[in-house]
């Protein structure tokens, strides 16, 4: 298929969008520069915090999962079963852990929770982080996914 842009030009600090690609959400959101500072804080808990059996193209290899640190790109399926995960941003959600839950997204069907990274927790059904497609940008703004 062919790839798909998306302006993300007016993407504030702390909001996602849903592209689709290929008849898949792709979540895009602009992580806050706290956000992409908190993430190595999470190592501990996760079961792939490197991304070593992950899906994500081979270009990114950091912490945050993206070639810009803010810009995160994932596909919005969860690596269970294939549900949304929900974007659950608010730190210290009482439901998701309280004091531990730094924002990410949580899928409703069994329970997965995945960092603001897609990086899955310890402890849930989902084995490996949300896959990151292959992206790229034209200039600043324009965001192409495929
Ligand atoms: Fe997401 Fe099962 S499909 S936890």
């Amino acid at each position: 298929g062919a790839p798909v842009k998306a302006d993300i030009g007016k993407l504030e600090p702390g909001q996602m969008i849903v592209v689709e690609w290929r008849g898949k959400p792709v979540y895009v959101m602009h992580r806050t520069a706290e956000q992409v500072a908190d993430l190595p804080k999470l190592d501990g808990m996760l079961k792939d915090p490197n991304s070593e059996i992950s899906d994500q193209p081979a270009y990114i290899s950091d912490t945050g999962r993206s070639i810009k640190p803010e810009i995160l790109v994932l596909v919005g399926l969860c690596t269970h079963l294939g549900c949304a995960p929900k974007f659950r941003p608010e730190v210290g959600a009482a439901d998701l852990g309280g004091d531990e839950w730094l924002g990410g997204f949580f899928c409703p069907c069994h329970g997965s929770k995945f960092d603001l990274a897609g990086r899955v927790y310890s402890g849930v059904p989902a084995s490996t982080n949300l896959v990151v497609p292959p992206y790229s940008f034209e200039g600043d703004n324009v965001l192409v996914i495929g």
